[in-house]
């Protein structure tokens, strides 16, 4: 049986309004300039104005919008700047991560409470601010950067694991909601992505991609529609097989990972 994909695909990027939060470095970064090669115009947002100036201010079709997710007030002003050059927003992609790797009895509470803050409470900020205008145009595009890690409690993601979970719940819930009103959500679930975030990781990353494969691989499922788009599959099928298995068999795998 034929099955009609779960978000209405986007083939053309021409003329789109994109705003892009966590575009300074790595997957944000790549996936603004692939989107503006395709002809959209895009917003950048992030806290490091440098980066942004020195990747985007030349180009005709990039607004740069230096903000920190975690002031309202921050985000209010730079969408009425969108809205005062562009007149709407049609997609907001949250590229957005803080990550400290970490074993459970290394934690800090105050640096963990501003990680949920930065990875997941944020986007309620953008969505207060964007839904209203979507809603009324009865269309729009809300695109989430999660996390395989996201999947299962992975060693070391004792902040970071959880808050991608969460996102993951998060974009169903948005689905269930939206998708009908005629508004796309997009779960974006990388596997490992050679970025700023994963320079602090102290193993050997299977199967890593650049922030460039990794923004081909996004937009190649926005074109097919895809709910959840998830690369590269030869590592994300297997963490889902993990997620199938029974916890006794789960709990002996990570074991078997903190060991080596
Ligand atoms: N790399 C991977 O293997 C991987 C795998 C799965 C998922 N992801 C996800 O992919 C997304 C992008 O991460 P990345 O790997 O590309 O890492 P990255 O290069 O560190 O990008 C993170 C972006 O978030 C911005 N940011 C962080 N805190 C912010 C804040 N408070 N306010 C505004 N912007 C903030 C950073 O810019 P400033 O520091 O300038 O603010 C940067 O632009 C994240 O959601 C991450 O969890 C990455």
């Amino acid at each position: 049986m034929f099955l009609q994909p779960l978000n209405h695909p986007i083939r053309h990027w021409q003329g789109m309004m994109i705003w892009v939060v966590g575009a300074s470095s790595g997957i944000g970064a790549a996936l603004a300039k692939a989107m503006l090669k395709q002809g959209a115009h895009v917003a950048v947002s992030a806290r490091t104005a440098s980066a942004l100036e020195s990747q985007f201010q030349p180009e005709v079709n990039a607004m740069v919008l230096p903000l920190d997710v975690n002031d309202s007030l921050a985000w209010q002003q730079a969408h009425e700047q969108i809205l005062q050059r562009w007149g709407q927003v049609d997609m907001l992609v949250y590229c957005v991560a803080d990550y400290v790797p970490e074993r459970v009895w290394e934690m800090q509470p105050d640096r963990a409470r501003q990680m949920v803050l930065t990875n997941l409470a944020a986007y309620y900020d953008a969505l207060a601010i964007l839904l209203p205008d979507m809603l009324l145009a009865g269309k729009g595009h809300l695109a989430l950067i999660a996390s395989v890690a996201g999947y299962v409690g992975l060693p070391k993601a004792t902040v970071y694991g959880p808050t991608k979970a969460a996102l993951i719940n998060l974009a169903e819930i948005l689905y269930n909601d939206l998708h009908a009103l005629g508004i796309n959500v997009f779960l974006i679930n990388p596997g490992f992505i050679a970025t700023r975030l994963t320079e602090k990781n102290d193993f050997e990353m299977p199967a890593l991609l650049s922030p460039e494969q990794a923004s081909a691989a996004i937009m190649a499922g926005m074109a097919c529609g895809d709910f959840e788009i998830h690369f590269p599959r030869r590592f994300t099928r297997w963490l889902k097989l993990v997620q199938l298995m029974p916890y006794r068999w789960r709990f002996a795998l990570m074991q078997r990972l903190v060991s080596t």
